[in-house]
């Protein structure tokens, strides 16, 4: 009968059909979205802090609602999110735990500092910028949940890397403190935001099994291509420069060549040791036990309506 199961999720697979919850799947299909999912659920849970900080210094009272309404969907996108890898039979409470323990990953871009201002636009439009173009082909995805839940998602997020690039054309047309500004922050996460795309398919031990089950549809590599050859007009336009000297327009290949990533780096800050990881931990653990009352009282709200519905 598995046999059976196996190659009627295989057939599926290969039309480019999706799974659906109830439908019968690999455990190790399940077990991979479960980690990515919750993985991703996580990052735009912590993803909230780092921009966080600035809401209440944020230069004007419009910069500061939109600000606002960007970290409110953050924080949306992560229930959401959260919501679809309970789909697949794990629970908050379990992804929550090991998120608090430091047991699971979150997307290392947010384990740096927001400095001044400029970090705030410079997170809308090359961190949400890079999001989307790792989000995009995920709404074609082969789990269903998650497919459908990206489609709101990467709209959402395109607001967010427009309001970033906005506020940083606005600084740009400013004081020469105020571009210094911008390009200090280009400096500082311009190789950061490469790096959220994964390490290189060669070493990427998930690469070869998420492509060959329709989760993930481009490769490490090709997206980090994608990005570059996209971000590099805009940067044109915005009057910054990116800070690899290697970056290169190739006629032959049709792509902008670049240089080394840190990888060293990169894995120190994954692996629990970047600058910021020990202080958003903390943050996220206190704002979890500060929001037991909220969590309590919600559910003896719940177990009273029951209660009265029975009656
Ligand atoms: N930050 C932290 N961990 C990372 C990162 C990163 N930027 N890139 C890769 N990793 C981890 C992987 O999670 C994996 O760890 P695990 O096996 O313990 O789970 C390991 O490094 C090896 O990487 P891959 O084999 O390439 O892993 P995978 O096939 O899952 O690809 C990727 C990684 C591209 C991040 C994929 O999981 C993905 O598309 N996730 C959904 C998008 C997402 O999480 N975005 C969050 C940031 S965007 C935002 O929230 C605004």
């Amino acid at each position: 009968e598995d046999a059976a199961l196996q190659a009627h999720f295989d057939a599926v697979i290969d039309a480019d059909g999706k799974v659906e919850p109830r439908d019968w799947m690999p455990e190790a299909y399940r077990k991979t979205l479960v980690r990515q999912i919750s993985q991703h659920a996580h990052s735009e849970i912590v993803g909230m802090l780092p921009e966080g900080n600035w809401i209440s210094r944020a230069p004007s009272l419009k910069r500061k609602a939109i600000l606002i309404a960007k970290v409110q969907d953050e924080g949306g996108h992560g229930l959401y999110l959260y919501s679809a890898a309970e789909t697949l039979g794990t629970s908050r409470d379990q992804m929550l735990d090991a998120l608090h323990t430091g047991k699971a990953k979150y997307s290392s871009i947010f384990n740096y500092p927001t400095l001044n201002w400029a970090d705030v636009g410079v997170i809308g439009w090359l961190v949400d910028g890079a999001a989307i173009m790792n989000q995009i082909p995920l709404c074609r995805c082969s789990y269903g949940p998650y497919a459908r839940a990206m489609i709101r998602v990467c709209k959402e997020e395109s607001f967010h890397q427009r309001q970033g690039y906005e506020a940083l054309l606005v600084m740009m047309q400013g004081t020469a403190e105020q571009k210094a500004m911008v390009q200090d922050a280009v400096n500082r996460y311009w190789w950061k935001c490469l790096a959220m795309f994964g390490p290189p398919d060669a070493d990427s031990p998930n690469s070869v099994q998420g492509m060959r089950w329709g989760i993930k549809r481009i490769s490490n590599d090709d997206l980090r291509q994608k990005f570059i050859d996209a971000t590099v007009p805009q940067a044109e336009v915005l009057g910054v420069t990116l800070p690899d000297p290697d970056l290169k327009w190739n006629e032959e290949r049709g792509h902008y060549d670049y240089g080394a990533i840190d990888w060293d780096e990169f894995w120190a800050t994954v692996n629990g040791n970047g600058p910021m990881n020990k202080e958003r931990l903390a943050t996220r653990v206190k704002a979890h036990e500060q929001g037991a009352w909220v969590r309590e009282a919600a559910l003896a709200h719940a177990a009273k309506q029951q209660q009265r519905q029975q009656k």
